[in-house]
């Protein structure tokens, strides 16, 4: 495993080996947990070549301070990426990404514009800065992105086609804590207690789905928001059905297309989010 920070030298390492295989690539922001290392064991039995990249990308922040706050730890995340046998860790600069500020806006079809679009303005631009940016560096032929991020997914793979970039996305299953809690680098910031009682929004969502012939969609939506808040720990941001191919709000059940529950909930200063396809 070779730890890379220049850009030109890995660019040199790969355009040295690819011509013998398939380069696979798991872009991170690093503060690395188990969902990230199940990207990184998949990447590996897909590709010859598998590229980590670690980069906190300050464009994809709306909040300074949760910048500012957001876990590094590099030593930490080597030695997890290690035992893996993955090939490069690529870990640039601010200004090797950013030598100009980039001024770019990306359309994202309105798949921006709901959800954390609404709370988190700028943030998907962000994303799609950096990810556009890495993708020209390292011009993998497979990314992968958790569905956790399911929105992300959607921009990314939005983007990815908007821009032509000849790489498969591929989406990866959400990984969890024994108690249900969606794996998160955020979820290093909580408070013992808080991580014990962040478990209440991994069992609603489980719950919601037996209620589903009970609520209505927009009365789901309310049961859900109401039963996460009864948890004096959790304050939801917004609980939302809606079509996994448009992200749009779904009204009714019998609204044609597979339907998914996403959340964002505040846990003290923590803001976590997680979703699940209804079947
Ligand atoms: O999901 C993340 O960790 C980040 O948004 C990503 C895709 C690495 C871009 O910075």
């Amino acid at each position: 495993m070779k730890l890379v920070s220049d850009i030109r030298e890995l660019q040199r390492y790969l355009g040295a080996l690819s011509s013998h295989g398939t380069v696979g690539f798991v872009p991170t922001m690093g503060a690395l947990h188990k969902g990230h290392l199940s990207l990184v064991e998949k990447a590996m039995t897909e590709n010859d070549l598998v590229v980590v990249s670690i980069f906190v990308n300050p464009t994809q922040f709306n909040d300074s301070s949760d910048l500012e706050r957001y876990p590094r730890n590099l030593d930490a995340d080597l030695t997890l990426l290690e035992p893996l046998g993955c090939h490069f860790v690529f870990q640039p600069s601010v200004e090797a990404i950013y030598p100009e500020p980039d001024n770019r806006i990306f359309d994202l079809g309105g798949l921006d514009k709901v959800m954390e679009g609404k709370f988190r303005p700028g943030h998907f631009n962000g994303v799609a800065q950096v990810v556009s940016r890495l993708f020209e560096f390292v011009k993998p032929d497979n990314a992968y992105f958790g569905l956790k991020d399911f929105q992300q997914l959607a921009i990314i793979r939005y983007l990815t086609a908007q821009m032509k970039f000849p790489v498969n996305i591929i989406a990866c299953p959400i990984i969890r804590e024994a108690n249900g809690l969606a794996m998160s680098s955020r979820n290093e910031l909580l408070s013992e207690e808080e991580r014990r009682n962040a478990a209440v929004i991994y069992q609603t969502l489980n719950k919601s789905h037996a209620l589903k012939e009970s609520y209505s969609v927009s009365g789901l939506e309310k049961w859900i928001q109401s039963e996460i808040n009864k948890n004096a720990f959790m304050d939801v941001e917004y609980a939302e059905i809606v079509d996994t191919d448009t992200l749009q709000p779904v009204e009714s059940w019998s609204n044609p297309g597979t339907k998914i529950v996403c959340v964002a909930v505040w846990c003290g200063k923590v803001r976590l989010i997680d979703n699940m396809v209804f079947n």
